[in-house]
């Protein structure tokens, strides 16, 4: 039976990656015999000009039949101004959401020959290999109650709610104590248990968990101290799991030690092993439709897709090994130029990753 892949380029530079990534996609499939079906859909500011939603149900229920889906990036100053409710990032949560895609893998790996990219000294980041398993489903980006109000003294009053449950708790923590096991069997977890009521009952349960997991050694730290040593000393890190917002937050952080986060790829995956494949950059406005972006991101998200979705684990390798050819190659987009180097577009790159399949 053929498998089925949603391609949701999204806006901003997601057309450009995108379109990169699918090529990529394309080929190993040819070169793998990989039985495979692309189809494409909107979502974000687009979906909101065609549709006025940013998740048409069209969208919705096309994702809910695939094996997998591609998504570009989503937003833009053309619609920041709209009503929360119906901005392009609502269309990205409503898929994670409406999917269940609750584990959200974000790999921070340094290619060696982008050390000297990082803004971070060479050897306190050569050899990086981490793992942030993020909560995507829960804690405060979707507690109710959230809002607006107007007090009882005319004065507004934002809120929002971080609420998780036990189960909630449970099942990222299963997704990072496994993946754990199979790395380098150091999980650290991070919350803010010394202010938060939230993360004191995330910490019981991952002590709790870590008896089924003797092989794997837990620690926990607040997340300030996290985003501290993450810029300190990254190499203590094996694998960190954490809430949504403090996982939106550090791996921004972490994407930076690698050098740019145009080389950062992520999976959210559901229970089943479903997923939904995207770089971890935004949709980079400001350099949109200029051709250079770095495309590599959306590559190597094509080839955790098919790894962890689609079980073409040859296909998966091949991509990571082409990309750091074309690397050693010398080619860089101008987020990871550095002297010497030789200076390309977003389409100069994806070729070369192709030539480096052939
Ligand atoms: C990310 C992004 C999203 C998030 C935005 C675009 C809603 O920053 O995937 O990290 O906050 O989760
Ligand atoms: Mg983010």
């Amino acid at each position: 039976m053929s498998k089925k892949v949603l391609v949701l380029p999204g806006d901003g530079i997601g057309p450009e990656i995108t379109a990169e990534a699918v090529s990529v996609l394309e080929r190993v499939r040819d070169k793998f015999s990989i039985d495979l079906e692309l189809d494409h859909a909107l979502v974000g500011g687009g979906a909101i000009d065609k549709f006025g939603v940013p998740l048409p149900d069209e969208t919705l229920s096309k994702a809910k039949e695939v094996d997998a889906i591609l998504l570009g990036a989503v937003g833009g100053p053309k619609w920041d101004s709209l009503d929360m409710a119906i901005r392009p990032e609502k269309g990205l949560l409503g898929l994670r959401s409406g999917l269940q895609l609750f584990g959200n893998l974000r790999p921070a790996i340094l290619y060696p020959q982008l050390a000297e990219a990082s803004t971070l000294k060479p050897e306190v980041v050569s050899g990086l290999d981490i793992l942030i398993v993020r909560e995507l489903t829960g804690g405060i980006y979707f507690g109710q109650p959230r809002g607006i109000r107007t007090l009882e003294n005319g004065e507004r009053q934002g809120y929002n709610t971080y609420v998780y449950s036990e189960s909630e708790i449970r099942r990222i923590g299963r997704v990072a104590f496994e993946a754990a096991r199979k790395r380098g069997g150091k999980l650290c977890s991070v919350d803010k248990a010394n202010v938060l009521e939230v993360t004191v009952l995330w910490r019981e349960i991952m002590d709790e968990m870590s008896k089924e997991y003797p092989d794997v050694e837990l620690s926990h730290m607040y997340v300030d101290n996290a985003a501290m040593q993450l810029v300190r000393a990254p190499k203590q890190f094996d694998v960190i799991v954490t809430g949504n917002m403090f996982g939106d937050i550090l791996s921004d952080a972490a994407a930076m030690l690698t050098g740019s986060i145009g080389m950062l790829p992520s999976a959210s995956l559901d229970e089943s092993g479903k997923g939904m494949y995207e770089p971890c950059h935004g949709s980079a406005p400001d350099i949109a439709g200029q051709g250079i972006a770095n495309p590599l991101a959306t590559i190597l998200s094509v080839a955790m897709m098919l790894r962890y979705s689609l079980n073409e684990i040859e296909a998966a390798d091949a991509i990571e090994v082409a990309v750091s050819q074309v690397l050693d190659s010398g080619l860089r987009t101008g987020d990871i130029y550095s002297e010497g180097c030789r200076k390309v577009s977003t389409n100069e790159m994806g070729k070369a990753v192709l030539e480096a399949l052939a």
